[in-house]
């Protein structure tokens, strides 16, 4: 299913490495940076990895379970963010993928666990599948430091003994909503997050994850996780916050309500999607239901190609894309024509022609009315910062330099 790890390591594209001196502190909250590289493991038709994964959080639902505790894909996109985490003490680092579509922390994938003098064995069992990858193994708690002076103690994390699809990391660092992670640890209602720990050890003020991803076609395209607050030296205007939708399943996830237009026509009206970082981990983060899809597909020109799974558009065509809109709680979010492209330096890391420009608007495989319709992914929070605020259950986006920016 996947290519060998030796294979794997001389395919993968490092596009940044983890900056030494990452933490930045305020009162009450601390930033750590991460790193984005190009995985060639999806090096074929990502955008149907990624509506695997929407079909799989909605299947959650409707079996009356948690996502947590089933499955959806998490590793075979074109994109990785990972942070360095170090567990024990002394401490050991894993490289962890960053996801908001999960919440176990786990380790032990690529890497082995290497027990201190900090950890214990819960004696519980952990098990959590993602669709193309999953884990299983035993509870532990452990110290974690996420980087100097934002420590984490007694911080209960999975350690693998077998792990699948996860080739080339060490594990997961799940920043999700706490709830899914029930049903995934023996004898254990939920787990908390890294984020709820840090905020009841007193280490940052609020139960707040701000998030700021770099495009990835940038050549330093490190991003930031400021735990217990926001970053404004990032963000170039106000927050603005919108409440955590109540339409099941999107809230189970980071859901909102949001309708979209294109070209000022609207293509979808108000319904609830996810706001997903690990989509990050899939190529077009950014996917509409199946109606909304067909009319964007129409409007753009664009035909479908077999080998990425994604639309393709000349450049006649791309010189009249328009605007796309999201409208969240009455606030208007643009993505640019650009913004609405894959990075043409990275198309041949899809598979795809150096020379031809793909659209990273994608399918999500079903009809409206699911209640999850879209999924804000990478490309949206490449262009907005992003606040998942559990505290006052609620999601902020902010502008940055990047939101309008020709990165593409
Ligand atoms: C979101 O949309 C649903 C369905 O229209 C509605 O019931 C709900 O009140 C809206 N707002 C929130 C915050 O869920």
């Amino acid at each position: 299913m996947f290519p060998t790890k030796a294979l794997l390591s001389l395919l993968l594209v490092a596009l940044a490495t983890v900056d030494a001196t990452p933490l930045k502190r305020d009162t009450g909250k601390a930033t750590l940076s991460f790193a984005a590289k190009v995985n060639a493991r999806a090096a074929s038709n990502i955008a149907a990895a990624d509506r695997a994964r929407a079909q799989q959080m909605r299947q959650a639902a409707s079996k009356g379970k948690r996502a947590g505790a089933t499955s959806f894909s998490i590793t075979n996109g074109a994109m990785d963010y990972t942070a360095q985490v170090g567990v024990g003490s002394p401490a050991t680092e894993y490289t962890l993928l960053i996801d908001t579509g999960s919440s176990n922390t786990w380790v032990g994938a690529d890497q082995a666990y290497n027990p201190t003098s900090t950890s214990e064995d819960t004696g519980n069992t952990v098990s959590v599948s993602y669709g193309s990858g999953s884990f299983s193994g035993e509870e532990y708690t452990d110290t974690v430091t996420l980087t100097s002076g934002l420590t984490i103690t007694q911080q209960s994390i999975g350690v693998a003994t077998t792990s699948e699809g996860f080739e080339g990391v060490d594990g997961i660092l799940g920043v999700g909503p706490t709830d899914l992670t029930e049903g995934t640890v023996s004898n254990t209602d939920e787990v908390p997050t890294v984020t709820d720990n840090l905020y009841s050890q007193g280490t940052i003020g609020a139960d707040v994850l701000g998030i700021y991803f770099v495009p990835a076609s940038e050549s330093n395209s490190n991003g930031e996780l400021t735990f217990g607050g926001t970053d404004t030296s990032v963000t170039t205007g106000d927050i603005t916050y919108t409440p955590l939708t109540t339409t099941e399943p999107a809230s189970y996830y980071w859901g909102i309500n949001q309708s979209i237009a294109y070209g000022g026509t609207t293509i979808l009206d108000e319904t609830a999607g996810i706001v997903d970082t690990g989509m990050t981990l899939s190529t077009s983060g950014l996917m509409l239901f199946t109606d909304a899809f067909s009319q964007y597909e129409s409007a753009t020109g664009g035909t479908m190609d077999e080998t990425t799974g994604l639309l393709t558009i000349t450049s006649e065509q791309y010189d009249n894309l328009q605007t796309l809109t999201f409208n969240v709680g009455g606030t208007s979010y643009d993505l640019t024509p650009n913004a609405q492209i894959w990075p043409r330096s990275l198309n041949t890391a899809l598979g795809g022609n150096a020379d031809s420009i793909y659209l990273i608007v994608s399918d999500i495989g079903t009809a409206s009315g699911s209640g999850l319709d879209f999924i804000n992914g990478y490309t949206f929070l490449e262009r907005y910062y992003s606040v998942f605020d559990t505290g006052n259950s609620q999601v902020g986006f902010a502008t940055t330099s990047y939101t309008d920016a020709t990165t593409n």
